[in-house]
C-alpha cells in the first residue's frame, strides 16, 4: 500500500485535506470569490474537493487544478463527472511548480500544499505570477499557537506564529480580506477522521494483504498527532489580495 493509496482511505470521510469543516471552506470560497463567474486555479489541489464545491455552487466558474498524485487527480476527474462539472474542470498532472499558464486567475488557490514550493512565501511568489489584476489568493498554512518541541519541528516542518505568520505575509506585499483559524474541533475533527478511516477500513478487510500495515499506520498516525503536536500546532487560511491593488 502506498502513500497515495493509505492518503485516499485516510480521506474518505474528509474529503478536504485540511482541517477545515464544510462550513468553514463554505465561508473561505465566498471571501476569495465574490462574482461567482471567476476562473480559479488550485496548486496542489488533491482530490479537487475545494474546486468540486466552487464548480458545484457556482456555474459561470471556470477552475483549473494541478497535483503530482494521478490518484487523487483520477479522484477529481470522477468527482467532476458526478457533478456534472467536468467540462468546466481542467487536472494538470505535474509539478505545481512547473505549471505555467496562457492566462491569468482570479482566485489561486494553495491550502496545505506549500511545501511544494518550499515554504509560505514561496508559494505566494508562485501564486503571484498567475494572478490576473485585482485577483485574491486563498492560501492555508500550519502555525505553532504554542512553543513545539523539537520531535513537531522535525516531524511538521518549521512554521513561526499565528501573528508573525500574517505579518511575514503583510510586510510581502499582501493585504488579509478574510481568514480562518481553524477551530480545536476542526483540527481533531480532522485527524479522527483521518485515523478513523484508516483503521476502520484495516478492520473491515482482515484477509487484505494489506490489512495489518493500514492499521499500524493508523495507529502511529494517531498516536504522533496526540503525542508529539495536538497541543502545538495550528492551521490557518488567508484570502489576499495585492495591497498594490488599492483603487
Ligand atoms: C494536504 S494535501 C491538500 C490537498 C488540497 N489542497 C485540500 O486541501 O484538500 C497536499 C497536496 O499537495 C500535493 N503536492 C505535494 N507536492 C506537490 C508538488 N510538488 N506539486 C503539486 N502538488 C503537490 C499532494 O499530492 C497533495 O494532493
Amino acid at each position: 500500500m502506498n502513500r497515495e493509496q493509505i492518503s485516499r482511505i485516510a480521506h474518505a470521510d474528509h474529503p478536504i485535506k485540511s482541517p477545515l469543516d464544510d462550513d468553514s471552506v463554505r465561508r473561505l470560497l465566498e471571501r476569495g470569490l465574490p462574482r461567482g463567474d471567476e476562473r480559479v486555479l488550485d496548486l496542489g489541489c488533491g482530490g479537487g474537493e475545494w474546486l468540486l464545491r466552487a464548480l458545484a455552487t457556482r456555474r459561470r466558474l471556470h477552475a483549473e487544478g494541478v497535483d503530482i498524485s494521478e490518484d487523487a487527480l483520477a479522484q477529481a476527474r470522477r468527482a467532476a463527472s458526478d457533478l456534472g462539472v467536468q467540462e468546466r474542470l481542467i487536472l494538470h498532472h505535474q509539478e505545481a511548480g512547473d505549471f505555467v499558464s496562457s492566462h491569468s486567475f482570479d482566485l489561486v488557490l494553495s491550502v496545505g500544499a506549500t511545501h511544494a514550493f518550499g515554504g509560505l512565501l514561496p508559494t505566494l511568489e508562485a501564486a503571484r505570477k498567475h494572478l490576473a489584476p485585482g485577483g485574491r489568493v486563498l492560501i492555508g498554512e500550519g502555525f505553532w499557537d504554542r512553543a513545539p518541541s523539537q520531535e513537531a519541528i522535525e516531524m511538521l516542518g518549521d512554521f513561526t506564529d499565528l501573528a508573525t505568520t500574517v505579518d511575514r505575509v503583510v510586510a510581502d506585499g499582501w493585504t488579509p480580506v478574510g481568514g480562518h483559524v481553524s477551530t480545536r474541533r476542526e483540527l481533531d475533527d480532522y485527524e479522527w477522521a483521518c485515523w478513523g478511516s484508516l483503521a476502520s477500513w484495516a478492520l473491515d478487510h482482515p484477509a487484505d494483504p494489506d490489512s495489518s500495515h493500514a492499521l499500524t499506520t493508523a495507529t502511529t498516525r494517531r498516536s504522533e498527532w496526540l503525542r508529539v503536536y495536538r497541543d502545538t500546532w495550528g492551521f490557518v487560511c488567508l484570502v489576499l489580495r495585492r495591497a498594490s491593488d488599492r483603487p
